[in-house]
C-alpha cells in the first residue's frame, strides 16, 4: 500500500484514492474546493517522493520545480512526504468589501477592493479565503478596466458555508484574502472581429458578464450572442443591465431563456444552449464560451465537437470540475 506522510502522521491510500480524498477519509482537513483539479485551493508539497505529472497541471513551472502539486487529483504511485505550501508561494492579496447587492434572492454581486493591484482578465477565477482552511473559487465577473475593484457573483449553496457566511455575515467594510486570479475562460484580443457565442447557466452568467465587458472595452467588432438560462424566471438577474448593453451595442445579442415554467415577456423558453444552437446554426469560425452546470458544459462542449460546422475554439468554465460556484464543506 501506498502511504502519505503529513504532519509526522501517516496515513494509508486505497487503490487509486487521492491525497486529498485519504486526508479527507482520517478526518484531517486541508484546503480544497473544487476537487477537480482547476482551482489550485488544495495545493500541497511533495517534500519526499514523486508527485504524477497529471497532479502538476496548470501549476506554476517554478512551483512544479519545487514538487508542488493539487492532492486532489494526486493518486502517488510512490510513498510521499507532503506539507501545506509555504505561504509566501499562495501570493495572496487582502481585499476590503465596498459593495454588497442582491441579484436574486440566492445571488449576491460582491465588489472587492484590492488593497495590493493584480493582473487579471475578466472571466478567470480567483480564490476566496476565510481564514486559513475554507476557501472557494469565484469567476471574476469584472470591471473590465485594471483598477482595484473587482466583483464576483455568489450563488447561494445549501449548506455552504463560505457562501451562506458571504450572504449573512459578510459586511461592507470587512475584510477578506483572495489568491492569485487563474483560468482560460477569459477573452482574448487576437479574436476582435471573431464571432462569438456565450452560453452560460445559473450563476455562470458571472464568467460570461466578465467576458462580455471585456469584449465590449476593447472594441470588439464581431458578432458576441449571450444566451442565459435558469429553470425559473425568478432566477435571471442583470437581464435590465445586459439589455440595455445590447441595445447600446450593435453587434451583441442577448437572451434570456427559461427552462422551467413560462418564460414571460422578453424571455425565451427553453434550455440555454438548445435555442443558442437553434438561433445561430453554422457556427463556423467562432469562438465558443461555455459557463454553467456541468451537465449543460460537457453536452454542449460534445455537440460542438461532432458538428458539421462546429466553431474554431471552445473555452469552458463548470462548476463542478473546477470552478466557481460548488461549494463542498471541509
Ligand atoms: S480542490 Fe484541488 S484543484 Fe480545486
Amino acid at each position: 500500500m501506498i502511504r502519505i506522510t503529513y504532519q509526522y502522521r501517516t496515513y494509508f491510500l486505497y487503490s487509486s484514492e487521492s491525497v486529498l480524498d485519504c486526508l479527507k477519509r482520517n478526518g484531517v482537513s486541508v484546503p480544497n474546493a473544487c476537487r477537480g483539479g482547476g482551482c489550485q485551493s488544495c495545493l500541497m508539497r511533495a517534500v519526499t517522493g514523486d508527485v504524477p505529472p497529471r497532479s502538476q497541471g496548470g501549476i506554476r513551472n517554478e512551483l512544479q520545480d519545487q514538487n508542488y502539486f493539487l492532492a486532489c487529483v494526486c493518486v502517488p504511485e510512490n510513498d510521499l512526504e507532503i506539507a501545506l505550501p509555504d505561504q509566501s508561494v499562495l501570493k495572496r492579496t487582502v481585499a476590503e468589501v465596498v459593495g454588497k447587492e442582491k441579484l436574486t434572492s440566492n445571488v449576491m454581486r460582491l465588489t472587492l477592493q484590492r488593497w495590493m493591484p493584480f493582473q487579471y482578465k475578466p472571466g478567470q477565477n480567483v480564490n476566496l479565503y476565510r481564514g486559513f482552511k475554507l476557501v472557494r473559487s469565484y469567476a471574476i465577473a469584472g470591471p473590465a478596466e485594471q483598477n482595484d475593484t473587482i466583483e464576483i457573483h455568489v450563488r447561494r449553496i445549501k449548506d455552504g458555508s463560505m457562501s451562506n457566511w458571504i450572504h449573512d455575515e459578510l459586511n461592507v467594510g470587512d475584510t477578506v484574502e483572495l489568491g492569485e486570479p487563474f483560468g482560460e475562460c477569459h477573452y482574448e484580443e487576437t479574436e476582435l472581429d471573431r464571432n462569438l457565442l456565450l452560453v452560460g447557466t445559473g450563476a455562470g452568467l458571472a464568467t460570461l458578464y466578465g467576458v462580455v465587458h471585456d469584449a465590449i472595452a476593447r472594441k470588439h467588432s464581431g458578432l458576441i450572442h449571450l444566451f442565459h438560462g435558469v429553470r425559473s424566471k425568478e432566477d435571471l438577474y442583470l437581464v435590465e443591465e445586459l439589455n440595455e448593453l445590447a441595445a447600446g451595442n450593435g453587434n451583441v445579442n442577448y437572451t434570456p431563456c427559461v427552462s422551467g415554467n413560462a418564460a414571460g415577456e422578453g424571455l425565451t423558453a427553453g434550455r440555454a444552449s438548445v435555442v443558442a444552437l437553434e438561433q445561430v446554426g453554422d457556427l463556423s469560425g467562432w469562438s465558443v464560451y461555455l459557463s454553467g452546470h456541468p451537465d449543460m458544459v460537457s453536452e454542449m462542449g460534445l455537440l460542438l465537437k461532432t458538428m458539421d460546422h462546429g466553431p474554431e475554439k471552445v473555452r469552458f468554465e463548470s462548476f463542478f470540475r473546477g470552478s466557481n460556484q460548488i461549494e463542498t464543506a471541509l
